[in-house]
């Protein structure tokens, strides 16, 4: 199978990593790729947003399979004109997408599907935003509408700072607070089947003990030891499935990846959000576990046959990536920083740790990979149990090199600590 992967980051270097592996791929291409997915398939240059451009270059390279990863191309619609020219595509069309690209549409699919979620009030104007913000009291919790890259959300108990940032947001979604532990749970779904993953943990927040800005996500761990087993369970059948099945009845099919953002709560499992596509950095762990070749897994959602997918396979072991960020990220990240360290990580740390590529490039004049973007590098590791994968994680990122970054160092720690140490050598 020939796959063509759209996206630049380390979810999409975490894919093509997966399909590389996978021995039914005979051709992977990404576009545009960074300077780590370079090193397992060819590089082509795309506009992603354009889905003509998509298409055409999907079409030369005669690809069997285009995976889009990143959001904004698929709000664009870009699955919709490869779809159109008869191109198996991995990924919603536009309308679907809106799951994603309106938190207003999202509430609405909920409503409608009784999913259970925060209760929400969508305000366009100042009298709206201060009748809301009171009727929920603090903390608050304000979103921007639209798509923002995990950083249109302000949770705060400050008023001031509530009030300004749903002003200077133009349609918001303002929401009661949920509180208890998150979890992100990511299904494929050909528009009927849904297939759920294995669950993971992100840490959203820039700095170590959930302290500073919201931010993409500065690393994850699966699998969740503290976790109900009967949760992936539940979520089907109270999330995935019944939103599945409304866009269904809407004519407007969701086919490709839904990503649950959910919050349990004491009062039970509630959705923070919807994704159109694999989180970032959640798939970097869910994929290091996946033991079913993934090209077969994400064309059967393509094609409309999940139905007869046989069961996926998993890792009893664990996986945990921590992301490295540029200087001054989630804020203007600075970039061209040259990353030294990737070398002696393959030599001394692969297979079982890894770093996978996010906002990297190779400097044209030096050879040198320089960062090119806020999240740099998520660098990731498997173990038999948290506390090992942990230990391989923390060993790599010791090892690179990167002027002025930072990275949490308590990602998995806590969940870690609660499961102990497993029996199993790894
Ligand atoms: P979102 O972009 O909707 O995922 O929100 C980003 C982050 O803000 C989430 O991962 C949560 O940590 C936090 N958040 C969003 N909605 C709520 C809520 N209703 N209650 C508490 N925290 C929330
Ligand atoms: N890790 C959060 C996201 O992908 O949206």
């Amino acid at each position: 199978m020939k796959v063509l992967v759209i996206g630049s980051g380390a979810r999409e270097h975490a894919l093509c990593r997966a399909l590389s592996l996978d021995p039914d791929v005979t051709a992977l291409h990404c576009a545009p790729g960074n300077a780590g997915i370079a090193e397992v398939a060819e590089l082509h240059t795309v506009d992603a947003l354009d889905g003509v451009a998509v298409a055409e270059l999907a079409a030369s390279l005669e690809a069997e399979l285009v995976v889009v990863g990143p959001e904004a191309p698929l709000v664009a619609g870009v699955a919709d004109v490869v779809r159109a020219r008869g191109i198996p595509v991995f990924g919603p069309s536009a309308e679907a997408a809106q799951l994603e690209g309106s938190k207003a549409f999202a509430k609405d699919v909920m409503a409608a599907a009784g999913v259970p979620t925060a209760r929400a009030y969508v305000c366009t104007d100042e009298a709206e935003i201060d009748e809301a913000l009171d009727a929920f009291g603090a903390p608050y919790v304000v979103k921007d509408d639209g798509l923002a890259a995990g950083k249109g959300v302000v949770v705060t108990s400050d008023i001031a700072t509530a009030r300004e940032h749903a002003l200077a947001c133009g349609r918001v979604v303002i929401e009661e607070y949920l509180d208890g532990p998150e979890v992100s749970l990511f299904a494929v779904t050909d528009g009927e089947t849904v297939v759920p993953l294995q669950p993971a943990q992100d840490f959203k927040r820039a700095y170590d003990g959930d302290e500073g800005p919201n931010t993409g996500g500065m690393g994850a761990y699966s699998p969740l030891p503290w976790a109900d087993p009967k949760l992936v369970d539940e979520v089907l059948a109270t999330v995935l499935q019944p939103t599945v099945d409304e866009l269904r009845r809407r004519e407007t099919p969701f086919s490709g990846l839904l990503y649950a953002g959910l919050a349990i709560t004491s009062r039970g499992v509630r959705v923070i959000e919807f994704n159109a596509r694999f989180g970032d950095p959640e798939t970097q762990v869910v994929l290091a576990r996946l033991k079913t070749p993934l090209a077969g897994v994400l064309l059967a959602a393509a094609t409309g046959r999940l139905d007869s997918l046989a069961p996926l396979r998993w890792s009893d072991g664990a996986a945990v990536t921590v992301v490295v960020a540029s200087h001054n990220y989630p804020g203007t990240p600075r970039t061209g920083d040259p990353i030294t360290g990737l070398g002696e990580v393959a030599e001394q740390d692969a297979p079982k740790a890894y770093v996978l590529h996010a906002g990297t490039k190779r400097d044209v004049a030096s050879g040198d990979v320089v960062s090119a973007g806020g999240r740099v590098l998520s660098v990731t590791a498997t173990g038999s149990d948290l506390v090992k994968a942990r230990e391989r994680a923390y060993r790599a990122v010791a090892r690179i090199g990167l002027d002025g970054s930072h990275h949490r160092s308590d990602i998995a720690a806590k969940a870690a600590e609660e499961a102990g140490p497993g029996t199993a050598s790894a």
